[in-house]
Order: C-alpha cells, then sequence, then structure tokens
C-alpha cells in the first residue's frame, strides 16, 4: 500500500485527481468505479475542472458506481445516481450510455444486485475510488461483512444511518436499505484509491490499515489487495504510525 499524506482537503482531492487522470490518459477507455459522499466532492470538481480546461477527456471512459439507496424515488436528489449525475457525470464529457449504477426501481432487487455484480466484476475496473465510513465501511459493506461478499441488498447500520442524514430533511427519511458492492467486488478492482480527510476519519483509517484483517471492520479487506493508494489529509492521518511521505 502506498500512503499519501497532504496538507488539507483540497491538496487530498487534487492528489485523487491526479491518480485518476493519470489512469485515463494511459487508457481512454479505462473503467473507473466511483464513489459517493462529501470526501469525493473536491475530487470530482477538480477531475470537471481538468476536463473543461483540456485535454483530459471521459469521451471513452466508462463509470460504475459503488452503491445505491433502496427506497428513494428516482428523482429525490440524493439517490447516488442523482448526486453523481450532478456533480461529475453531466458536467464532463462522459456519454450517459457510459455511467452504470444499481436500479434500485427494478422489481427484483436481489436478481438486479447479481446482474449488478456482473456487470462490473466484467468491467474489470481499471481505478476504484474509495471513501470510508466512520465504522469503518467502504460502500455499504458494515460491519460483519465477509470479505468476499458480492454485490448484494443489505440493511444500513444506525450509525450510518446517522451519519448520512445530514444529507436528508430528517433522520427518518433515510433510507433502510441499498444496494451495495460486495468486499469481494470492490478487490476486483486493479487498483483502489482510497482517500480520506478529517479528524473523525482517523481512528477508521488506522483500524483498517494499521490494524488486524477483520471483518469487524471492513476496510481493513484493503490490506490483502496488492495495488492500493491512499491518499489522507493530515488530520485523517493523524494516528498512523509515523514515517509515510507527505508531499
Ligand atoms: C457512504 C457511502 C460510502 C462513503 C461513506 C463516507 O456511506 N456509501 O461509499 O465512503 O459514506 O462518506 P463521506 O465521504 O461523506 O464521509
Amino acid at each position: 500500500m502506498r500512503f499519501h499524506i497532504a496538507a488539507d482537503a483540497a491538496a487530498t482531492a487534487e492528489m485523487a485527481a491526479d491518480s485518476v487522470e493519470g489512469v485515463i490518459r494511459s487508457n481512454p477507455r479505462a473503467s473507473i468505479g466511483l464513489a459517493t459522499g462529501a470526501t469525493m466532492v473536491g475530487v470530482y470538481r477538480s477531475l470537471v475542472r481538468r476536463c473543461r480546461e483540456g485535454p483530459l477527456s471521459f469521451a471513452e471512459t466508462t463509470v460504475y458506481l459503488l452503491d445505491e439507496y433502496i427506497g428513494l424515488d428516482a428523482d429525490h436528489p440524493q439517490t447516488y445516481r442523482n448526486v453523481i449525475t450532478r456533480s461529475f457525470t453531466e458536467l464532463v464529457d462522459l456519454r450517459d450510455d457510459a455511467v452504470f449504477a444499481p436500479d434500485c426501481q427494478a422489481p427484483g432487487l436481489d436478481i438486479e444486485a447479481r446482474r449488478y455484480d456482473r456487470l462490473v466484476r466484467a468491467a474489470d475496473i481499471d481505478i476504484q475510488l474509495l471513501g470510508i465510513g466512520r465504522n469503518g465501511h467502504i460502500a455499504f459493506n458494515e460491519p460483519g461483512t465477509p470479505f468476499d461478499a458480492e454485490t448484494t441488498v443489505v440493511s444500513l447500520s444506525e450509525a450510518t444511518r446517522r451519519d448520512n442524514a445530514r444529507f436528508f430533511d430528517s433522520a427518518e427519511e433515510v433510507p433502510l436499505q441499498a444496494i451495495t458492492q460486495g468486499i469481494g467486488t470492490i478487490l476486483q478492482a486493479k487498483q483502489i484509491l482510497l482517500v480520506a480527510q478529517g479528524s473523525h476519519k482517523s481512528r477508521p483509517i488506522r483500524d483498517a490499515l494499521e490494524g488486524p484483517v477483520t471483518t469487524e471492520v471492513p476496510a481493513s479487506a484493503l490490506q490483502l489487495h496488492g495495488d492500493v493508494s491512499a491518499v489522507f489529509d493530515l488530520e485523517a492521518a493523524s494516528r498512523l504510525s509515523t514515517g509515510h511521505p507527505q508531499v
């Protein structure tokens, strides 16, 4: 695992965007795994800017979301599909048919989860952007999830629902369930880029990257992957053992 520790959130976003840009420049037809959440806002802003200023182009790229809430109307502003559309995909030159997400309006959600799992595995993701939850979750894989889990319907923990309530008008409105890529699916990506900012991420980051590999900390599964880059600001990195390069 390669650690990159930057001075602040803005610098982590630029470093993460550098990595994504590097993958696309070496292969314009790359498939990119996208995460949602506050962590990624700056990363997408930077990529949008680079695309508008040129020469970065997503015209031949395909993108795949990690997860999607169940139970929201298709036009609800907080579906991850709508979040990623607003913050990234409609602002760059991606083709409309090159953006994939679990379809939580589908009649059979278990069947949809399996369909999406096959789609993502076949896509052979070149780089997967990943955030981390305060409880160590990745995508919506909560503590206790097996590391070989496939894409499936999951229940959100109370902790995650509380954390994500900031995006909704009320805590009750936060969905109870989601379809999420499984940890096993995520680990299939050729390269994983973990991004975290803020002191509230320092404990899960330390537990995930320097603690034991355990299903109680879903992100600790990343220790089993051969090509992970981690980009943190000083606060998120503050509990890591010293000696990681600061850039
Ligand atoms: C959600 C998403 C995760 C994300 C996490 C952290 O639960 N399903 O993919 O990593 O939130 O989000 P934030 O970046 O807002 O802290």
